[in-house]
């Protein structure tokens, strides 16, 4: 259990950390296609990048262990609740508790848990923009659920948090982090729950193919460039060698979003999310997928939720004449969201299109956070 000593022990040693180094090669790169992106935008979002102080880590409690003591420790270093602790549009005093996740005006850190076996983890450290897409996915009590893209699980817990699905299917390509997934979801939730998760290991593309119409909701937290990693990789070939990566990525993503599009039921929500901001990783994989999937359209944000999220996160529309509109700021996390839905009376008819391009979310977070500020972009689809 963290105590507040150790709490304060590690907050302080946090701000002495050094920097981390930069890759010339990659910041040449960004500084080129991002002001070409982004326009003024670009100076923003480079400095938030360029200040790793500035970088916010949000605590997102386990409602599942013993919280004793954690949130007063928390208050009592500052830290805040990023959400209102009780859903808007609920009048019951039984509603269900919200996630709960902490933020702190000041670059600190509160140090990650050790895994003992039996014993619940008490909070999961992550940017606080990665819960965006799962408050937008608003998973209600026994949906089924794909985590299209699980690993190492923060997103799948961060679900966990919000509601008890009927089913959570966990699904991870890659071995070494299917393994890491499987320990996180250990870690943190209960053996009582054990039997509500499915934990795969497979080509998320073939899951479309494979469980067509299964799911309630999607997850795709797209494989991508994530521009903060990659913008400090220690080793300039590396970072060149993500380069040409790099322009792989859009069609593995239009094909991850194609699969979950196909996993969902009528009625159903997709939610795709990058931490890039590179157009071509989303709005364009998005638009090439509308453009080529019948049935499917964007939904605006539902309004309690930018109401809650006002505070930490700021909201803009997209121009439906010209597509996607640029996020208003740079990003800290780079957290591009996007929400579709199709539906069933469209598909029935044979899919009469209606795209919708709605809502971009940005995040804007100011002065002591300078540069939280992130871009997420939504769209959601909606089956009636
Ligand atoms: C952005 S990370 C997911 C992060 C995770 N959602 C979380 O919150 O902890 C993307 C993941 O997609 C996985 N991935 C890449 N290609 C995939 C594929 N074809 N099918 C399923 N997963 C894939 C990567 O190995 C990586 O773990």
């Amino acid at each position: 259990m963290v105590s507040e000593q150790s709490l304060i022990h590690l907050q302080h040693s946090v701000k002495s950390k050094p920097q981390k180094q930069v890759c010339k090669t990659v910041l040449k790169h960004f500084d080129a296609q991002y002001s070409e992106e982004l326009g003024e935008q670009w100076r923003g979002a480079r400095d938030v990048l360029l200040n790793p102080l500035s970088w916010q880590y949000g605590v997102l409690l386990n409602r599942f262990s013993d919280l004793t003591n954690l949130k007063q420790c928390l208050t009592e270093l500052g830290y805040t609740n990023l959400l209102p602790q009780k859903h808007p549009e609920s009048q019951s005093q039984d509603a269900h508790i919200p996630l709960q996740c902490f933020i702190h005006q000041d670059p600190v850190r509160i140090p990650t848990q050790s895994h003992h076996p039996g014993w619940l983890k008490q909070y999961y450290l992550l940017n606080a923009a990665s819960l965006l897409p799962v408050l937008c996915l608003n998973v209600k009590e026994g949906e089924n659920v794909l985590d299209l893209c699980a690993a190492p699980g923060g997103k799948s817990l961060a679900i966990l948090q919000t509601a008890t699905p009927g089913l959570l299917h966990c699904n991870e390509v890659d071995q070494h982090r299917h393994d890491w997934l499987l320990k996180t979801l250990e870690s943190y939730v209960p053996p009582t729950l054990r039997d509500l998760l499915c934990v795969t290991h497979m080509d998320g593309r073939s899951i479309g193919t494979m469980r067509p119409g299964a799911y309630d909701k999607v997850l795709v937290d797209a494989p991508c460039s994530n521009d903060r990693s990659w913008l400090y990789t220690p080793d300039t070939h590396q970072g060149e060698m993500w380069l040409k990566e790099r322009t792989q990525l859009p069609l593995l993503q239009k094909e991850l979003l194609c699969s979950a599009l196909a996993a969902v039921r009528p009625g159903g929500v997709v939610v795709y999310s990058t931490c890039t901001m590179s157009q071509a990783e989303n709005q364009s994989v998005v638009e090439a997928v509308l453009a080529s999937y019948q049935g499917v359209e964007l939904l605006e944000l539902e309004q309690h939720l930018i109401d809650s999220l006002s505070e930490q996160f700021c909201f803009a529309h997209f121009h439906s004449s010209v597509g996607w509109s640029l996020p208003l700021s740079g990003s800290l996390a780079q957290e591009m969201n996007y929400y579709l839905s199709e539906g069933e009376e469209k598909k029935r008819k044979g899919g009469a299109r209606d795209w919708q391009r709605k809502s971009v979310l940005s995040k804007d977070r100011t002065e002591s956070i300078a540069g939280l500020r992130n871009g997420p972009r939504l769209v959601e689809k909606t089956l009636k």
